[in-house]
């Protein structure tokens, strides 16, 4: 069983966005039984609260099923129980290593780094386009299952 935790600022845009695209995905190739995939954020700001409307509508466009996602933050725990840790940008990467007590176990990323072009995911929390952040996250889950099917699976 492979563990994927996503992380993004507030748990309601980049992050649950990549959650339910690698689901979607995981389950078309029929692995989903292989897999366990979760997202956080690095702040509590947004605790408790649904995706927001512009995720769902995204999300809603390209028909891809999403569940009933409550924001939550990050936790130590969650270092110990997700093998990947793969964050929307450098900041996230930074919070999430602070938040955790540091990456001595290696499984801190951010997204794009698995794609042919390393880079921060824009926060569409302040840009509204939506439909960036889904082709970036879509490239970067596409360059993380290479990795993985080269490497892991
Ligand atoms: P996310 O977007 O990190 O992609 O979920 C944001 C959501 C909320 C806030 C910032 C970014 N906020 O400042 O509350």
């Amino acid at each position: 069983m492979i563990k994927v935790l996503f992380v993004c600022l507030g748990n309601i845009c980049r992050s649950p966005m990549a959650e339910y695209m690698f689901k979607s995905m995981v389950k078309k190739e029929g692995l989903e039984n292989d897999f366990y995939i979760d997202s956080a954020g690095t702040s509590s700001e947004e605790s408790g609260n649904s995706m927001h409307y512009g995720t769902k509508n995204k999300l809603d466009q390209m028909n891809i099923g999403y569940g009933n996602h409550l924001a939550r933050k990050i936790t130590k725990q969650d270092y110990e129980k997700f093998d990947y840790i793969l964050c929307m940008e450098e900041r996230n990467v930074i919070n999430a290593e602070r938040i955790v007590g540091g990456d001595f176990k290696n499984k801190i990323y951010r997204l794009l780094d698995f794609s042919d072009k390393p880079r921060d995911i824009a926060d569409p929390w302040y840009t509204g386009n939506f439909d960036k952040t889904y082709e970036d996250i879509s490239q970067g889950l596409q360059g993380f299952m290479k990795y993985l099917k080269k490497n892991v699976l």
